[in-house]
């Protein structure tokens, strides 16, 4: 192994040194070494990849789609992509308002290093996806957090406005629904009600909608059917087509915001693997979205209320889990609110992984996240060792 000249230890960005780029990925690889744990710390779909989408892959690479693609995904996928959001979320996209990315994970970093100046805030409800903050500080921008853990962990208008009020310097509010780690929902008033102020600002919109698919109880209500003119819209297809190692996201947005962040897209990417374009746009393509996603969603929705009729036994307080496939649910009070314990206790006595309320920020202390996104035997026998675990302490 080579052994690094010691003076370039610590030349690096300090950013860099100081950060944990995936506190969940790490929590997840260190439960992965529990012998019979019940991983349900990571947000990954269980299923494998629709067969269509498979093939359409595999007929790209025997097709010899080796060379260097359209940065912003092919005119099928952003024409399919375009059609799927219009049909689905009554949005008016175009194709030429689509972009692809390397997931919503690189459209996230784009997205602030694009539209951020030095001095520029961010506002992030939280308890959030901790890659926002990342993104924001790691691109010169100072991030303004609002706690939404009283508020039903959403943010409301009136939240909304005094923080735009007190922080002046705030460009971009990023409002995730589905959420994670939640699984809350944003209702059609709601939106509209933060719309009513959002209008009434010099702000973009970040609407994180990769989990629009997944909304159970209700119909999902897309911002950017609300306030188009504001806002960049992501979604994707790797938690509603089971696709998450073909890294494809999307972004859309007015063209010339699109364009904007497709500068720094194409510095960090030049262009996206063919096979997994193709993949992705036989997923969002007409006619082969709804069979199987909705196929899935059915399948979620059942373990989501197996857990919620475990969690109502024993008493325990949780977010309404109304979309993505989370259970954010609080510890007894007795537990006190180190939830990084609470979390390897229970790894470690009852071989069951969740994942600590404050990997995900403010408002996540005490509180733990159940991915219901696993195998029906494991939610099953999760149920049991929930029951063992916090009915006896009760
Ligand atoms: C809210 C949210 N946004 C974005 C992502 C990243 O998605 P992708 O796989 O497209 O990079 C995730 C993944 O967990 C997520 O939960």
């Amino acid at each position: 192994m080579i052994q690094v000249k010691p003076s370039l230890v610590t030349q690096a960005n300090p950013l860099v040194q100081g950060t944990s780029t995936n506190a969940i990925l790490a929590f997840s690889n260190e439960l992965k070494t529990i012998a019979g744990i019940i991983n349900l710390a990571i947000g990954e779909p269980d299923f494998n990849t629709p067969e269509h989408i498979k093939q359409a892959a595999i007929h790209d690479v025997l097709a010899n789609d080796s060379h260097y693609g359209p940065y912003d995904g092919t005119v099928t996928l952003r024409e399919n992509a375009a059609r799927f959001l219009n049909k689905h979320y009554g949005t008016q996209y175009e194709a030429s308002e689509i972009m692809a990315t390397v997931g919503v994970t690189e459209a996230i970093y784009a997205t602030f290093k694009a539209l951020l100046n030095p001095g520029d805030a961010v506002l992030i409800p939280t308890p959030n996806f901790p890659q926002y903050g990342i993104g924001v500080t790691f691109n010169g921008g100072q991030v303004v957090n609002v706690d939404t853990s009283t508020t039903g962990f959403k943010l409301t208008a009136t939240d909304l406005e005094v923080a735009l009020q007190t922080h002046p310097q705030i460009k971009a509010v990023i409002i995730t629904s589905p959420g994670n780690p939640t699984g809350v929902v944003y209702t059609e008033s709601e939106l509209q009600t933060l719309v009513a102020v959002l209008r009434a600002y010099d702000v973009y919109v970040i609407s994180d909608e990769i989990y629009s698919e997944l909304v159970y109880d209700n119909r999902h209500v897309s911002l950017a059917a609300l306030l188009p003119e504001q806002t960049i819209l992501f979604n994707g297809v790797s938690k509603t087509h089971a696709m998450t190692g073909y890294r494809i996201g999307i972004i859309a947005a007015p063209q010339v915001i699109r364009d904007q962040i497709g500068v720094v897209h194409q510095l960090i990417v030049a262009a996206l693997p063919n096979a997994s374009v193709a993949a992705a746009a036989e997923a969002f393509g007409a006619g082969a979205d709804d069979a199987v996603t909705t196929g899935m969603k059915a399948e979620y929705q059942k373990r989501r209320d197996m857990l919620v009729a475990v969690l109502d036994e024993l008493h325990l307080v949780y977010a309404q889990p109304a979309g993505a496939f989370y259970l954010w649910f609080k510890a007894p009070e007795s537990l006190g609110d180190d939830d990084w314990q609470l979390a390897r206790d229970l790894a470690h006595t009852q071989q069951l992984g969740l994942m600590p309320g404050s990997a995900f920020g403010d408002g996540g202390a005490g509180w733990l996240r159940i991915s219901y996104a696993a195998s029906t035997a494991d939610i099953l026998e999760a149920g049991q060792r929930l029951r063992a675990y916090f009915g006896t302490l009760k």
